[in-house]
């Protein structure tokens, strides 16, 4: 059985280029993961007053989480960090407290930027909120996609080769990460 991965986009724009990288991601996936967005856009802001009574669209939201083995976070920089969004989808996902949805799931990051050092500080500052909310995080290769104007189409593909050849064996490692870290969490030892 293929692993199941939630791919959770940073970005709410209708021309985002990291929703191309998401798809690029999808169709270069190695065989044993099966990438799905979980949309994220209908989350309404996070508070505490919710956590007697989720709305549905949170309930379904941390329902597709937990269905997940694994998450894929793609995510612009927005001024050298994460989108608001994102972590507001965050948020919601590690609570009501004692239900977080993240924990013990693997997860890895990447983003695109037309900027120079493409999504390194945001990813930096995810990161850091993925070890908070106990995810074991694929460290090592890192992912920063410089984008150029074409790099990747509407539909996903990516038109330079080399990029290509590194995204899909950035998602070959993630796959021997899920695959790790999922049999030591079945066995007890993680
Ligand atoms: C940006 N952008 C940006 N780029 C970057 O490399 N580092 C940054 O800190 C920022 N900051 C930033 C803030 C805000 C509010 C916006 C709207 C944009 C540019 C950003 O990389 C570019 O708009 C991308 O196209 C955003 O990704 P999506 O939404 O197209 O996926």
């Amino acid at each position: 059985m293929p692993y199941k991965v939630g791919v959770l986009i940073g970005s709410l724009s209708s021309t985002s280029i990291n929703r191309k990288l998401a798809m690029a991601l999808q169709k270069l996936a190695p065989e044993d993961l099966v990438l799905e967005e979980i949309p994220i856009r209908d989350l309404p802001l996070y508070s505490q007053d919710y956590d007697q009574t989720f709305p549905p669209v949170a309930r379904e939201f941390k329902a597709a989480l937990e269905a997940s083995d694994a998450v894929i976070f793609v995510t612009p920089e927005f001024n050298r960090s994460l989108p608001g969004a994102l972590k507001n989808a965050i948020d919601w996902g590690s609570r009501p407290w004692g239900t977080n949805s993240f924990a013990k799931k693997p997860s890895a990051v990447t983003g695109t930027s037309p900027g120079n050092i493409s999504t390194a500080v945001a990813q930096q500052h995810l990161r850091s909120i993925l070890s908070f909310v106990n995810s074991p995080e694929l460290s090592s290769p890192e992912a920063y996609i410089h984008f150029t104007p074409g790099l990747i189409d509407d539909d996903g593909n990516v038109s330079n080769q080399g990029t290509a050849d590194f995204l899909r064996s950035w998602l070959d490692a993630f796959a021997v990460f899920v695959s790790r870290v999922t049999t030591a969490v079945n066995d007890g030892q993680a």
